[in-house]
């Protein structure tokens, strides 16, 4: 069974957490106001504490996809141009209409852009769509500047107009991008897209495979369901669709071969939706988290498990006997488990009769914390449907150490939540007072995942997004070493329009 559209349900439906939670919450929901609250949050005064940088106009023909640089001595400069723009496209299979979707270049997910450790990447953004928007590049340790936050690091991207991120890639690793502006609309229509950085020398795999995970939430004719920003999605899990899909389709099967060795790259581009994906008759490895290179291992409980934003490389060894066929199954949602896609054998000999160990990936040059000297802050996350609200601004349902913030949209302005010195070592003590899962994303650094619940992580991961599963409690050490103001938010994305949203300063 797969997510799709003869499935729908009613929307009170879609979100599969548990039914009679969800009963009882839209029962009280009545009482809320809905949408305009939410866009009255986001949209506080304007303020004018920062400066902003030029947009860019005018932009000259350059190619859709990049292009590598030939400086020798310099960094190579990897160019490309993406241009967000309604546009239709076959989400769904060919028996139904094609979605209008709002797309990079085009495509859902937007072009995957290549380069390779340390390399500059330069990017020409355009707008054409109706309203503003920015690039976030996701858990890219980058200049502050090139960030995307808006009101925050720049000043929107008007409709029309242009903006230039450039950069460079200190980390080897599987990335992603998305707007940063309303982005529990510009996501949920189809914007964002992979960036992958090599590795100098990568591992040796038969092929380097990258499946984006998408997730929408649409109507009978295909076309996605208005409704962005409900207080019930907000209030909940966030805006969970009903058609999951795999780069921007729903393939059937995905063919292999026997015996070869895929390097698979995961990415949840989903605005909500969590995924425990099992490789029924294999055993993955996990190799990477977030970009960052771990100790090769088997998925805790046999399932890889990513929230939204959250990435993972595997190891996979096809295994299996040539001409059959095996599920990967998505059983995160209890009640609503579904096959992603089948692993289809071709009739062919084995490649290789048995493969090696997996590879140990190089390690990032991420800076080491120093744990036990490191100064101590608790961060707890408070609010949703079930859990208190009390007390906050209209609209909002969350709050970050009793505070709900906006996006920065509208230039409504918030203060940060710690203030941290450049070069020193932070442990942050992660507390979900709620009973929801929440992906905890720091921009600009990647962090050390130290303790869960107070007993020590095995793998002591690096992550950029650190998914807090329902009154979790987690420990994240880092080295401060990126200045400026980094956002600190939950990635169900219509969590962080609803006030998980938060800042830290380093400087
Ligand atoms: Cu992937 Cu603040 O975002
Ligand atoms: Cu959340």
């Amino acid at each position: 069974m797969r997510c799709c559209l003869a499935r729908r349900k009613p929307l009170t439906g879609l979100t599969g957490i548990n039914a009679r939670e969800m009963e009882n919450a839209s029962m009280r929901l009545r009482s809320f106001d809905r949408g305009s609250a939410l866009r009255e949050f986001l949209h506080r005064a304007p303020h004018s504490r920062r400066r902003f940088l030029a947009g860019l106009a005018g932009l000259s023909a350059l190619p859709l996809l990049p292009a590598r640089g030939s400086a020798q001595a310099m960094p190579a400069l990897v160019e490309a141009r993406l241009v967000a723009a309604p546009r239709e496209v076959q989400l769904v299979p060919e028996k139904y209409p094609a979605t209008g979707v709002w797309a990079y270049n085009g495509s859902v997910p937007g072009p995957v852009l290549r380069a390779r450790q340390g390399e500059r990447l330069r990017v020409h953004v355009e707008n054409a769509l109706a309203e503003q928007t920015t690039v976030h590049w996701h858990g890219i340790r980058l200049p502050n500047a090139m960030d995307g936050v808006p009101f925050i690091t720049q000043r929107p991207i008007e409709p029309g107009g242009g903006f230039t991120y450039e950069f460079t890639l200190p980390d080897a690793g599987t990335f992603f991008y998305h707007p940063h502006q309303r982005s529990y609309e510009q996501v949920g229509r189809g914007l964002s897209g992979a960036l992958i950085v090599e590795e100098r020398t990568p591992p040796e795999v038969d092929r380097d495979v990258l499946w984006v995970l998408g997730d929408y939430r649409l109507s009978a004719d295909a076309s996605i369901r208005g409704g962005f920003g409900h207080f019930m999605d907000l209030s909940h899990a966030g805006r969970i669709g009903n058609t999951v899909t795999l780069n921007g389709h729903m393939p059937e099967s995905f063919r292999v071969r026997a015996g070869e060795r895929l390097r698979l790259r995961l990415i949840n581009a989903a605005p909500a939706r969590v995924f425990a994906l099992e490789f029924r008759g294999h055993r993955p490895w996990v190799i990477a988290l977030d970009g960052q290179p771990v100790e090769p291992h088997e998925p805790p409980g046999g399932a890889v498990v990513l929230g939204p934003a959250m990435r993972a490389d595997l190891i996979l060894d096809m295994t299996a006997a040539p001409g059959s066929r095996h599920a990967v199954h998505d059983g995160f949602y209890a009640r609503r488990p579904y096959d992603l896609v089948d692993l289809e054998y071709s009739d062919e000999a084995p490649l290789r009769a048995r493969a090696g160990d997996p590879p140990r990936l190089p390690d990032n040059p991420l800076a080491e914390p120093e744990v036990r000297a490191a100064e101590r802050h608790e961060i707890v996350f408070t609010g949703g449907m079930m859990g208190d609200m009390r007390g906050l601004p209209r609209g909002a349902a969350w709050a970050v150490n009793g505070v709900a913030n906006g996006c920065g949209e509208g230039g409504s302005p918030f203060e940060p939540l710690l203030v941290l010195r450049k070069g020193r070592s932070y442990v942050l003590h992660l507390v979900n007072d709620t009973l929801w899962h929440h992906p905890i994303h720091l921009h600009g650094h990647s962090f050390r995942v130290v303790s869960r619940n107070g007993r020590p992580t095995r793998y002591r991961e690096w992550l950029d997004t650190v998914m807090l599963a329902p009154r979790e409690r987690a420990e994240i050490a880092f080295v401060a070493d990126n200045p400026g103001d980094w956002m600190f938010h939950c990635h169900v994305l219509e969590h962080q329009a609803s006030g998980m949203m938060s800042c830290i300063r380093v400087g």
